[in-house]
């Protein structure tokens, strides 16, 4: 190596040693004659002092540095004065005189400040990925995911599981999403898929009796990035034999257990609570719920069903639910105004509100439809009390439950609620295994078609697909869904089945799941299996605003990479080789 140490590494037990430090021109200044560079690497950083007096030559040369220069310095380590001691840095007892300065290599005039806070705008920072990375925030959250990717892989060696790599060209899987396609040379017109997830993949390799298996997978998704959501991403993939709900539960507790003892020295309190997904929907409006503050929604079907409002009796009528959520202390005009556009823009027909005047007597358009002993029993029900307002909203669960749940995460940002600290991970479990098409009105499966309906429904598939539950779980912390999973159909006529439910025909089912469902026919262990998100994992460990800061080269919200320019035109004779023409209407 070019170095004796690295920049994080000497202190006051190396003094007088003679030293090589190689690393980045940080910082400079120059006091009272002597200029000091921190040198900077991974590692941390260490400061560096040239004496005019002693070598005005190599004092001029380092002057002459620029940030980001990187350079070689040769010094002796001596003991910093008392008053220029630091003790928030682990190099802050000592510095280093240096008698040599070789510059390895020069920067040229940066496109921005490479400091420890953000100085440049993100289509910036990604077009300079690479300097971007240089900032210790950055680098820091690089080494948070890879303490987190080490700490699962140890856990899951130490529990049998075998990683196994499986094809990134591959044949479609149903994730809900478009895929990305990839055209075929050798044969023409035909594409491959990359993988959504590998989740055919790690059934088969139950199949094969390979018994327990995790990756840490690549998967592919064509929808639109978002904070927590980018084209490719990393899973934690895993797959058990003879497994059920409580043993893929335990396995992943163990897994996220390392992972926080690992990268934040913290002890996570086993086993995690667990939540029904009618539950959360019920209480939070969420299949992910933020449990971290209160604002819980209260079910007012009975109460305003019983009122002389058209709407809420029409609603209760046709088998619809109204909800409710307090906002203490009342709203101003326009807190009500914008919690009414968001439950409107939401699919709400509208957001009532029911102000809590003295004596408990409701204010608002639709209070008078209820009479004093109906709005008596609102204000049990909901716990609201004067100056309080009752937000409430009528129509089909669970969307009004949803559009409830997003009224109650506005009103918890407007009022600045205080939300408990520290890590709320919480199982969701018994989710419907279908959910109606807003499109079409038909069954679309909540998870994916290989989740196993529970037994007691099956006899459903056909005659009522909506009223059947599954087998399948999430895992949620701080109300972000990190990780879904299931129990699996291990039987082919049952998988047939469930296809068939969500409107694939017997051609496509053996056009596309044919290969799938023979491997199903030659002995199937029964198997369950989760896979977590690590960008979100890590996102939330760090604490920083989106995934993207935990991900060396993401792309923008365009779907973009600023840093390499893709996606990029390819020439004819690519496309030609390929047998393809482009056809695009502009
Ligand atoms: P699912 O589609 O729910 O399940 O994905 C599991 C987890 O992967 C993460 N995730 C994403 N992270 C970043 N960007 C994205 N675009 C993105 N999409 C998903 C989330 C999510 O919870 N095969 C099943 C799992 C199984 O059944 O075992 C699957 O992929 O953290």
């Amino acid at each position: 190596m070019l170095r004796t140490h690295t920049r994080g590494e000497l202190t006051a037990a190396n003094e007088g040693e003679r030293v090589t430090l190689c690393g980045f021109v940080w910082k400079s200044r120059d006091l009272g004659g002597l200029l000091f560079i921190d040198l900077r690497d991974r590692y941390g950083f260490t400061q560096v002092v040239f004496d005019p007096v002693v070598d005005s030559v190599l004092t001029k040369d380092a002057a002459a540095l620029h940030g980001e220069d990187v350079v070689e310095v040769t010094g002796v380590v001596r003991l910093r004065p008392g008053d220029m001691r630091r003790e928030d840095i682990k190099t802050g007892e000592i510095e280093v005189r240096a008698d040599c300065l070789r510059v390895l290599s020069r920067a040229a005039r940066l496109p921005f400040l490479v400091a420890e806070e953000e100085t440049a705008k993100e289509p910036l920072r990604l077009k300079y990925r690479y300097l971007d990375l240089r900032r210790p925030p950055m680098q820091w959250n690089l080494e948070i995911r890879h303490v987190t990717i080490n700490a699962i892989r140890q856990y899951l060696n130490s529990r049998g599981f075998l990683e196994i790599e499986t094809p990134i060209l591959m044949k479609s899987t149903p994730e809900g999403a478009r895929d990305y396609l990839v055209p075929s040379r050798v044969h023409k017109g035909n594409f491959y898929a990359l993988p959504q997830s590998p989740q055919m993949y790690k059934q088969l390799l139950m199949v094969a009796g390979l018994d327990r298996y995790y990756q840490i997978a690549r998967c592919f998704r064509d929808e639109d990035p978002r904070v927590d959501r980018q084209p490719e991403f990393t899973q934690l993939d895993l797959e058990m034999s003879f497994a059920e709900e409580d043993d893929v539960f335990e396995v992943t507790e163990g897994a996220f257990a390392g992972v926080f003892r690992e990268t934040l020295g913290y002890e996570l309190p086993l086993p995690f609570p667990r939540m029904t997904y009618h539950e959360a929907m019920n209480r939070y409006g969420r299949d992910k719920p933020d449990v971290r503050f209160g604002f819980e929604l209260t079910d007012v079907t009975e109460v305003c069903g019983e009122s002389e409002s058209a709407v809420f009796k029409k609603t209760v009528e046709e088998g619809g639910r109204v909800f409710a959520v307090v906002a203490p202390g009342g709203l101003s005009r326009k807190e009500a105004d914008e919690l009414e556009k968001l439950a409107k823009d939401e699919g709400a027909a509208g957001l009532a509100f029911f102000k809590v005047e003295d004596g408990g007597k409701l204010a608002g358009a639709l209070a008078k439809f209820f009479t004093p002993a109906l709005s008596e029993r609102l204000l049990t029900v909901t716990g609201a009390e004067r100056g309080d307002t009752i937000l409430a909203a009528a129509g089909p669960f669970p969307a009004t439950a949803e559009v409830m749940g997003s009224v109650r995460l506005a009103l918890a940002e407007m009022t600045g609620v205080q939300k408990a600290s520290g890590w709320h991970f919480l199982w969701v479990t018994d989710f419907p295994l279908f959910e109606e098409d807003p499109e079409t009105g038909g069954p679309v499966p909540s998870h994916h078609p290989f989740t196993s309906p529970k037994p007691e429904d099956i006899e459903y598939l056909e005659t009522d697909p909506l009223r059947v539950m599954s087998r399948a779980y999430d895992i949620v912390l701080n109300g972000v869904e990190l990780g879904s999973g299931s129990v699996r159909i291990f039987e082919p006529e049952l998988q047939r089945r469930v296809l068939r439910a969500v409107g694939v025909t017997d051609e496509e089912i053996e056009e596309r799941f044919g290969f799938f469902l023979e491997a199903l026919s030659y002995g199937v262990p029964p198997h369950a299996g989760i896979a977590p998100g690590i960008d979100r994992l890590v996102w939330l460990i760090c604490g920083v605003i989106g995934i993207r800061d935990v991900i060396a080269f993401p792309k923008t919200t365009e779907a973009t990479s600023p840093l390499d320019g893709s996606p990029s035109p390819v020439s004819p004779t690519q496309l030609r080789e390929l047998g393809l023409s482009l056809d695009i209407d502009e």
